[in-house]
């Protein structure tokens, strides 16, 4: 494994082709306490080049989803599968998606988050390690191990298929307000996740 630091990798030479294509390592953002964890797949061209996962198009379809819900992306944490961006925007390989696993759940370990919300097919079938038919399990919440941990997943549509197909706006929303839901009703005390009160 490369180097971690507080749920950074600040160097990693683990995968040629995306070592190749990447500009930048792109960590996770949002605060270390956060109740929700949102994982993607991979970074985009945009995050490649702001070091920031969901900055693109697909940012700004979750960012308008969580504030529907009264979630705030400064609330919660944000990451993906793999750090680097892989080239013409092509999935990550199986390879790539296991160098990389041991920083994600590193990340999820130090986060102990309430729930984990997978964002479309990869990060989905990659946690629960087997095939999803995410459009028809999105809103399920799954009891799963990841790193020999106990957690639960709440599976998600990639924001990116509201875009495509705009019958999966209302999948994408009533899955974040569940998101929502649980964080609130299992969040500590004084928890900011939501924006009511505020
Ligand atoms: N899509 C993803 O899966 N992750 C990102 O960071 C951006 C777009």
């Amino acid at each position: 494994m490369g180097e971690m630091e507080d749920l950074c990798v600040t160097e990693c030479t683990r995968c040629p082709a995306l070592v190749d294509s990447r500009s930048r390592i792109v960590n996770g953002t949002g605060p270390k306490g956060a109740d929700l964890l949102f994982v993607g797949e991979g970074p985009g061209a945009q995050e490649d080049d702001q070091g920031e996962p969901f900055v693109g198009r697909s940012g700004s379809v979750l960012d308008d989803g969580l504030r529907a819900v009264g979630l705030e992306r400064e609330a919660v944490r944000i990451t993906n599968c793999v750090r680097c961006r892989p080239p013409a925007n092509r999935d990550p390989t199986d390879d790539e998606l296991a160098n990389c696993r041991g920083y994600l759940e590193a990340e999820i370990d130090q986060l102990d988050p309430e729930v984990i919300v997978t964002l479309g097919k990869v990060p989905t079938e990659h946690l629960l390690e087997r095939s999803v038919a995410v459009t028809k399990e999105a809103g399920t919440l799954e009891d799963v191990r990841i790193g020999g941990e106990p957690r639960r997943l709440l599976v998600c549509v990639h924001p990116a298929a509201t875009l495509y197909d705009r019958s999966q706006e209302e999948t994408f929303r009533t899955t974040l307000e569940r998101a929502a839901e649980l964080a609130d009703i299992d969040g500590t005390e004084g928890g900011q996740t939501r924006l009511d009160g505020y």
